[in-house]
């Protein structure tokens, strides 16, 4: 099931941000139902009457005004001393050690690293579910701001400097994030997908992204393939898994294996793929990617290559 709500948490460091998070909005509701049903009730209470001249007038009371300060200071100490008794629990110190994943924020898409295994990815990351994986955050442009609301706090990234967070997912599943600092136009469409796999799973999964998918065996996919290299596809996106040089698009190696394109703004089909590439100024205002200006023949074998990229 997928989903992407603060208030339903599965991991330690997201639930405890969840826990404080409702603590908060009820004692933060009830403050509000006070005050605004005071002002009420002293509204209709004390409103002008006619034939009634101004109601007696008050300057100050010094046992009233202690009160609310009082009741005040306590509820902020309390929320005060709340959060950081938390902050441990909901970001854990990262050390010197070494990241499992590195996500490079880009405008506007996730680049995602695994080092270890060599694997270059984008937009959709996957982790073991039931372990507490490190992540490196960067920014190749631009600050963004790396949110899934489930696993993890948010945590910004900063060209130049690298953040570190620890994320999990108690149970498998998708869990929707999203950038979460504004970045340009299409900032609203800078979705994140993260697929917590059953352990195994997972392993067969990292282990087929640091393979090349197979050649493509079809007369028109392979019109496609030659297309990709002669249309200058391939001066911004990568179609090997582990590229020696660093693409400005994202890399398309198992391109054909994710759920959308544009970082979230359309579902994976052909017929969507086509329409991207086709007029992707049309789908994402912005986007870094130009329009070829390619004919339909020539979209349609594009489309039968990438996807072969399973
Ligand atoms: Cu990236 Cu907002």
């Amino acid at each position: 099931m997928e989903s992407g709500s603060v208030f339903d948490p599965v991991s330690p460091m997201a639930h405890t941000i969840s826990t404080v998070f409702i603590i908060v909005l009820i004692i933060a509701s009830a403050v509000f139902l006070l005050v605004a049903g005071l002002v009420t009730f002293v509204i209709i209470r004390y409103r002008a009457r006619p034939g009634q001249g101004d109601p007696k007038q008050w300057e100050g009371n010094l046992k009233i005004e202690l009160t609310w300060t009082g009741l005040t200071l306590l509820v902020l100490l309390g929320l005060f001393g709340l959060t950081v008794f938390t902050m441990d629990d909901a970001s854990p110190a990262t050390a010197s050690e070494q990241p499992d994943i590195v996500v490079v924020g880009h405008q506007w898409w996730w680049e995602v690293r695994y080092p270890a295994a060599n694997v270059v990815t984008a937009n959709e990351i996957h982790i073991p579910s039931g372990q507490r994986l490190l992540l490196q955050l960067e920014s190749a442009d631009v600050i963004h701001d790396f949110w899934v609301p489930q696993l993890s706090r948010k945590m910004d990234m900063i060209p130049g400097n690298s953040n570190k967070l620890w994320i999990a997912a108690n149970t498998p599943g998708l869990y929707l994030g999203a950038c979460a600092e504004f970045c340009g136009p299409q900032h609203a469409w800078m979705r994140l997908r993260v697929y917590a796999d059953p352990p195994e799973q997972f392993s067969a999964w990292l282990a087929d992204q640091a393979q090349l998918a197979p050649l493509p065996s079809d007369a028109l996919a392979q019109r496609g393939q030659q297309l990709f290299q002669e249309q200058t596809c391939v001066s911004c996106h990568a179609v090997t898994p582990n590229p020696t040089e660093n693409k400005v698009g994202p890399n398309l190696a198992h391109f054909a294996s994710r759920a959308t394109i544009a970082t979230g703004v359309l579902t994976n089909t052909p017929a969507n793929l086509a329409l991207w590439i086709n007029q992707p100024q049309d789908v994402k205002p912005g986007v870094r990617m130009p329009n070829m200006k390619l004919d339909v023949e020539q979209i349609q074998a594009l489309v039968a290559y990438l996807e072969t990229l399973q």
